[in-house]
C-alpha cells in the first residue's frame, strides 16, 4: 500500500467521499507529526477497524502560547511519511498554515470549560481550546467514523471526549494505551529535546507513578498523601522541577475527597526547559478480610 501525502481540504475531501459512496469507513489519527510508534499504535488500531486510515500531521498556532516551542517544534516528514506507511496510512494530511486558518484572524474558537481550566490547563491557559478548535476542523474535514487518541494526553482526550458529546460530532473517539520506551519513559516527539543527561533523569517519572500506584494498591485512600509520595520521588532527582501531581476520577478529572476505585494520576514536570507530562492508571484494592 503506498500512502499520499495530501495539502488541500477539498482533494482530501474529494477522496474520502468516493471512499463513503462505496460503503468505506474512514479512521483517523491525528497528530503534529515527529511521529514515533505511540502515534503508530493509533494508526494500527485504526487501520484495524477501518477500511480507510487517514492520518494528519499540523503543528497547531493555536495550542501554542507565545511562549511555547511553536517555531522550534521538531519535524520530519520523509521519516513521518515512511512510519504512516509502515502502520497502514492511506491518505497523510499534511496542511500548511494557510489551508487551515485562510483568514488573518479565528474568531470562532470552541472551548470546553472545566476541564480546560485545570492540572494542564492551569500551566497553558490557552492551550486546550486550540487543540478542541482544531480537532473540530479536523473531525470537520475528514468525516471519520472513528478518530484515535492516545492516554498519553489524558486531559486532551477527556476534553475530546466531552466536546463530542456536548456538540454531537458524528464520531467514535476510541482512546489508546501510552507506549513507553524500554526505561519506561512514555514516547514523545518533545523528548528530542532533552539532552542526554535530562533523558536519563526522565525516567524519574514514570517511578513517580509506580510509588503512586503502589500505595494506592497499598490500601491510601487520602489523595493528598498519594500526591505527596509522588511529589516526592520527582524532588529526589536535582535535574527535575515538578509542575504539578493530581490524583483524580478518570471521568471528571476532579480530586475525590477519598480514594475509592479506579484513579488516575497525573503528572507534569520539567527536565531542563522540556516539559513533560505523563500519567497511569491506580486500583485501590479493597480488603475482604
Ligand atoms: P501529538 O502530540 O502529535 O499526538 C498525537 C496523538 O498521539 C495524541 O492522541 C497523543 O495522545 C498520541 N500519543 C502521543 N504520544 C503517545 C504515546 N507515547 N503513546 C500513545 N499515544 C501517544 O496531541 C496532539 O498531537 C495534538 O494536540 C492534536 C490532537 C493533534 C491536535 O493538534
Amino acid at each position: 500500500m503506498t500512502t499520499q501525502l495530501i495539502t488541500s481540504i477539498v482533494e482530501l475531501r474529494t477522496l474520502l467521499d468516493n471512499h463513503r459512496t462505496i460503503g468505506e469507513s474512514v479512521g483517523f489519527v491525528p497528530t503534529m507529526g515527529f511521529l514515533h510508534d505511540g502515534h503508530g499504535s493509533l494508526m494500527r488500531a485504526a487501520r484495524a477497524t477501518n477500511d480507510v486510515v487517514v492520518a494528519s500531521i499540523f503543528v497547531n498556532p493555536l495550542q501554542f502560547a507565545a511562549n511555547e516551542d511553536l517555531g522550534s517544534y521538531p519535524r520530519d516528514i520523509e521519516h513521518d511519511t515512511d512510519l504512516a506507511r509502515t502502520n497502514g496510512v492511506r491518505y497523510l494530511f499534511v496542511p500548511d498554515v494557510a489551508e487551515m486558518y485562510p483568514l488573518d484572524r479565528v474568531l470562532t474558537t470552541v472551548s470546553v470549560a472545566e476541564l480546560s481550566a485545570r492540572w494542564d490547563g492551569a500551566s497553558r491557559p490557552t492551550h486546550f481550546a486550540g487543540v478542541a478548535t482544531v480537532v473540530t476542523k479536523l473531525f470537520n474535514i475528514v468525516g471519520p467514523c472513528h478518530s484515535y487518541f492516545g492516554q498519553k494526553d489524558f486531559q486532551q482526550l477527556a476534553i475530546i471526549r466531552q466536546m463530542v458529546a456536548d456538540l454531537s460530532i458524528p464520531v467514535e473517539v476510541v482512546g489508546c494505551p501510552i507506549i513507553r520506551e524500554n526505561d519506561g519513559l512514555a514516547m514523545s516527539s518533545r523528548n528530542v529535546y532533552l539532552s542526554p543527561e535530562d533523558r536519563a533523569a526522565a525516567t524519574v517519572l514514570r517511578k513517580a507513578l509506580d510509588a503512586g500506584e503502589a500505595a494506592i494498591r497499598d490500601g491510601e485512600a487520602d489523595p493528598s498523601a498519594v500526591a505527596d509520595t509522588i511529589a516526592r520521588v520527582v524532588e529526589a532527582e536535582p535535574r527535575a522541577r515538578l509542575d504539578y501531581v493530581a490524583v483524580v476520577d478518570p471521568a471528571t478529572l476532579e480530586t475525590p475527597e477519598q480514594i475509592e476505585a479506579e484513579t488516575r494520576l497525573l503528572i507534569a514536570a520539567y527536565l531542563g526547559q522540556t516539559r513533560l507530562i505523563d500519567n497511569s492508571a491506580a486500583l485501590r484494592l479493597v480488603d475482604q478480610e
